[in-house]
């Protein structure tokens, strides 16, 4: 029988010991899943902020930093966070990063222009706290988009999903890195609320225009928001 998905504080001790362990093949493990596509939504992901060169962004659940990499290049100040001591060790980039939960980052409140995120969102365990966290940090006006995996729509799409995502990738995983990880990775999609509660998410936590992109037929979507200047409770788009 397949062991049910960690809650609380046993999660976050999972995943922070999961991604130490992966973090050696994961940016291999990554182009090889997504046959290098991830990349270019990880582009596209970035341009989304549409934020003026100099800007400050952080990359929350930084990784190894792939994002930040992308972000610097065009033209941004970067400052990366993540829970796994493993994955910052394994950065490719000499920017300032920090060790820590995003639910409770160590920024002053409304010290970034922009926030980025890839594949995090379903990793954390208290996702409001983490939105909630990522508004505090931006300014009244900053901007967010977040990339995650998502469930095609269409059904031949999605069936190929499946056999890829879920059958080939934990094998994929066991020969190259750890298998354990790379079945627990696919199976962890549950965690992802739906799109009308996510959208919610966002601005109950203090963002408007909240947006959502589906990339490659919904192999991966792109969530966008725009930090609002008022208190969550007045704010606007709801
Ligand atoms: C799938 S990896 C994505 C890494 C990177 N953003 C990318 O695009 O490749 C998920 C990352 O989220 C981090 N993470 C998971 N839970 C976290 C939390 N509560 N706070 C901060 N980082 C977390 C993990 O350590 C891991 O580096």
């Amino acid at each position: 029988m397949t062991p049910a998905l960690p809650t609380g504080a046993a999660k976050t001790a999972r995943v922070r010991s999961m991604f130490d362990a992966i973090a050696p093949r994961y940016d291999l493990l990554n182009r090889l899943m997504t046959f290098g596509m991830d990349q270019r939504w990880r582009r596209t992901t970035v341009r989304a902020l549409g934020l003026a060169p100099g800007s400050l962004v952080l990359d929350l659940a930084c990784g190894t930093g792939d994002l930040s990499v992308i972000a610097r290049h065009d033209g941004y100040r970067v400052v990366g966070t993540d829970l796994s001591a493993g994955m910052l060790a394994r950065r490719r980039h000499d920017g300032p990063v920090a060790q820590c939960d995003a639910a409770a980052l160590g920024l002053a409140a409304a010290s970034c222009d922009g926030v980025v995120s890839g594949y995090a969102l379903r990793n954390f365990t208290d996702l409001a706290a983490c939105l909630a966290e990522a508004a505090r940090v931006l300014r009244p006006g900053g901007r967010i988009a977040v990339l995650e995996v998502a469930t095609p729509a269409n059904r031949w799409w999605r069936a190929g999903f499946h056999l890829w995502f879920d059958r080939a990738v934990p094998v994929l995983g066991g020969l190259l890195s750890d298998r354990e990880a790379y079945h627990y990775l696919p199976r962890s999609t549950v965690y992802l609320p739906d799109d009308a509660a996510l959208r919610q998410l966002f601005r109950d936590a203090g963002f408007a225009a909240v947006g959502r992109r589906l990339l490659y037929g919904g192999l991966s979507q792109l969530l966008t928001a725009t930090r609002t200047g008022m208190p969550p409770s007045s704010s606007a788009g709801r």
